[in-house]
């Protein structure tokens, strides 16, 4: 043992660690058995082993750069961090971003520390890292796990060649609250179709081997319940029923585990009166002890400390003693663990062996990433000066975007007896108005890594290169949408938005262009910082003088289509009511503007359809397509489960969008009209392009199990395809329902299927009547 130590106070660690074993230890940490290859156990416990107490409890704290803050600022300075990180009393960092940045940050640590144990770095690479892909709940709606998977592999990517290899995403958070402006963040309202997704982002960060340089370790947040905050408020109080919180929230997270994601975050907000950070039960009984996972859980943002406000712990002491025995391996910007966790050891409050498990948690992920090999593995100039923003990934960007665009509305217009969209690449005349046709920086949207300011191809510019040389286009602003304008370098991410209400000198010279020309592309909707964090509303219409804006164009040309861009479902029930065409652009990122154009004038047929349901109005809210019956459902009296101003479902439903081709859907066919608990059956439906044009469709499986131990929602997705079919082609689609498709969390406390009578619906939308019936025995 002596020996082994002197080894490791002499030896850089790149040959320490290789010492452990024979082998190369360039290990391979696949899905499934990612965290347990036998090698990296043996040189986890080897490295545990070495490590003396002010080391261990140094590797469960991360520290953030003071430059880029996306939380709270410590008010302690810098100096302090740069000490621990001599002494080898930090474990990770944050926000630390580029080669030279990190390179000096672990040279600290690997120049001075006893035992130089790399540092792991981590970022928010939530849609991108430079090149800017679609916000998640953009991205979401192309229903495309192909292309989700590849923007995260882009990401990764440029993370890598910035010398980076941890990101703070994927955001599982199933979310039903559009006025929660984290909505942006994750895959919408459904389990299903967040699952699907958070494990194609995973897969896409992670790759199959995440010892390659150009892979990244990926963090599934916000363990749990976040996106359930009472009232659409961020880190507000969750109160969610044990049965609902399986059935609803825990499958994305369950997915990633399976899907052998490194990380976990876990969240700021309390369920049930306890906040989650705190939250045994969730984070060492389901995750670590059911979920068998073996990654580690970093909290959030000053979560632990934050304890203290919630009225769950005393102080900071007592925050960190409950984070700990609770599973929270590493301290984020609490600064409790290196405070207190030796005094709560002294005193037995917290167990070393759980100090011991959370510092193996951490040290197994950096093995699998391969950084005990090479501390600087992720530092290469060359790979930082050529695979950040490459033509290539602005090409990914623009297809990823283009198959994000949802169209919602595309009616015919009395006066050209056709629908407005696709453009023609002659149409005469084209006015692009509105705040956000010539913006630069919108598109971008919130959480965009190092998306540079007024980078992104705005609309306009999209549209001069795509329309004919003979083809007028008329620009006009008509007014601003915010008051005060964020200089570029300012922190965009924490400042408070001020709308312009008063200024509406442009909107005469608006009105005047859109009187000349045949047709009117209205940009309106959010500006890229009204949703993210911190970004709730009580408002979700379109905030200063967009709607006037509107109006006033409208009175004067019939022809407008609205191009919206936002990172929420918006009330946009008077353009539904009167503007013919509408198209959900979400902020999709660099590459906008052109994959606006591919859409408008038909060099791509629309394909997304909505992860999230769009109100009418925001008194809904929270509102989803997977609601439960109650009991009274429906009635023509006033006293059943509505509203007596509005309707109770949504405007446009989840799974909605149109393109510019007509699918019609046969039958629901079942292969058997009964099945055993444990058995099959093959459902299938014959789908057909009947239009004039190639385009693809998003197959949408539905179920409904009748009558439960517990009350089941009305509907829940269960699959879904995405198909290409050509003009006139035919297809027969078919899907397996099984104890997978038909489980649920049930009264017993336990995933099973229960007997009797189910619905099973195959459409285009959550709306779909098409349904068929069986029986499970
Ligand atoms: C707080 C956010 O909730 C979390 O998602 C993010 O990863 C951290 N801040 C770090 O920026």
């Amino acid at each position: 043992m002596k020996k082994i130590y002197l080894l490791f106070l002499i030896l850089p660690s790149i040959l320490i660690f290789q010492s452990c074993n024979n082998t190369s230890s360039n290990a391979k940490a696949t899905k499934n058995d990612l965290n347990q290859d036998a090698n990296i156990e043996r040189k986890v416990d080897s490295v545990l082993a070495l490590m003396n107490l002010n080391e261990k409890i140094g590797q469960m704290v991360q520290y953030a750069a003071s430059w880029d803050v996306t939380g709270p600022a410590s008010s302690e300075g810098n100096k302090f961090k740069e000490e621990k990180l001599k002494k080898g009393e930090v474990g990770s960092m944050l926000n630390v971003t580029s080669v030279k940045a990190v390179r000096e940050a672990q040279k600290l640590v690997m120049d001075n520390s006893r035992l130089k144990i790399p540092l792991i770095f981590g970022y928010d690479v939530i849609h991108g890292y430079e090149t800017i892909f679609p916000i998640p709940l953009g991205e979401s709606a192309s229903w495309d796990l192909e292309i989700i998977r590849k923007s995260a592999e882009v990401a990764a990517i440029e993370t890598s060649a910035a010398g980076v290899q941890w990101t703070f995403a994927p955001m599982v958070d199933v979310s039903r609250d559009a006025r929660w402006g984290r909505i942006m963040e994750g895959a919408g309202e459904d389990p299903y179709l967040s699952s699907k997704i958070g494990v194609a982002r995973i897969n896409g960060f992670q790759g199959d081997d995440l010892s390659k340089n150009n892979t990244i370790a990926a963090c599934a947040k916000h363990f749990a319940g976040y996106g359930f905050g009472e009232a659409g408020r961020d880190y507000n109080t969750v109160n969610i029923g044990e049965h609902e919180l399986h059935n609803a929230v825990l499958p994305p997270f369950k997915a990633a585990a399976e899907a052998g994601v490194a990380t976990f975050m876990n969240s700021f907000n309390e369920i049930d009166g306890i906040p989650a950070t705190a939250s045994k039960k969730l984070q060492r009984d389901l995750l670590k002890g059911e979920w068998a996972w073996n990654g580690f859980v970093v909290s959030d943002w000053g979560s632990i400390a934050e304890m203290i406000a919630h009225g769950y712990a005393k102080d900071k002491k007592h925050a960190a003693e409950l984070a700990l025995n609770a599973g929270s391996d590493m301290d984020m910007e609490s600064y409790a663990y290196e405070a207190e966790l030796e005094k709560l050891l002294e005193e037995n409050k917290v167990k070393l062996s759980d100090i011991d498990d959370a510092v193996k948690r951490i040290l197994r992920v950096k093995f699998q990433l391969g950084l005990f090999d090479d501390p600087y593995k992720y530092c290469d100039e060359e790979r930082e000066k050529n695979e950040i923003y490459t033509k290539e990934h602005l090409e990914i960007a623009r297809d990823v975007a283009k198959k994000s665009i949802v169209l919602l509305k595309n009616d015919t217009v009395k006066t050209k007896k056709s629908a407005l969209l696709p453009l023609s690449k002659s149409v005469k005349s084209i006015a692009v108005i509105g705040p956000l046709a010539d913006d630069k920086d919108t598109p971008l949207g919130n959480w965009r890594g190092k998306g540079k300011y007024n980078s992104a191809v705005s609309l306009l510019e999209g549209v001069k290169a795509a329309a004919g040389d003979d083809t007028k286009i008329y620009y006009e602003k008509g007014i601003e949408l915010t008051s005060k304008t964020v200089a570029p370098g300012e922190n965009q991410f924490l400042h408070l938005m001020e709308f312009n209400t008063t200024d509406r000198s442009g909107i005469s010279a608006a009105v005047n262009a859109a009187k000349k020309a045949d047709i009117v592309l209205l940009a309106i909707g959010e500006n890229a910082f009204q949703t993210g964090e911190g970004r709730s509303q009580t408002k979700i219409g379109f905030a200063g003088l967009q709607q006037e804006l509107l109006e006033a164009v409208y009175a004067v040309n019939k022809n407008v289509v609205i191009v919206l861009m936002n990172g929420r479902p918006m009330d946009i029930t008077w353009a539904a009511e009167n503007v013919p065409t509408i198209l959900e652009c979400w902020h999709l990122g660099s590459q906008s503007g052109f994959a606006i154009a591919d859409v408008l004038f038909g060099d791509y047929n629309p394909s997304g359809k909505l992860p999230v349901s769009f109100p009418y109005n925001v008194g809904q809210e929270p509102l989803y397509y997977n609601q439960k019956s109650t009991g009274r459902p429906m009635s023509t009296q006033v006293t059943y489960s509505g509203y007596n101003d509005a309707p109770k479902v949504a405007l446009y439903p989840f799974g909605h969008g149109l393109s510019y081709t007509n699918f019609s859907y046969g039958n629901v066919s079942l292969d058997k009209a009964e099945m055993a608990k444990d058995g099959e059956i093959q459902v299938s439906v014959n789908v057909t392009n009947n239009g004039t044009r190639d385009g693809e469709e998003v197959v949408q499986l539905y179920i409904r199990d009748l009558v439960g131990s517990l009350t089941r929602p009305i509907k829940e997705l269960k699959g879904f395809e995405k198909i290409m079919l050509k003009a006139g082609e035919s297809k027969v689609i078919n899907f397996t329902i099984d104890t997978e498709t038909l489980q649920f969390y049930t009264a017993n406390n336990k995933w099973e299927v229960e007997p009797g009578d189910f619905n099973v619906w195959i459409g285009g939308s959550s709306t779909t009547k098409n349904m068929a019936e069986f029986v499970v025995n």
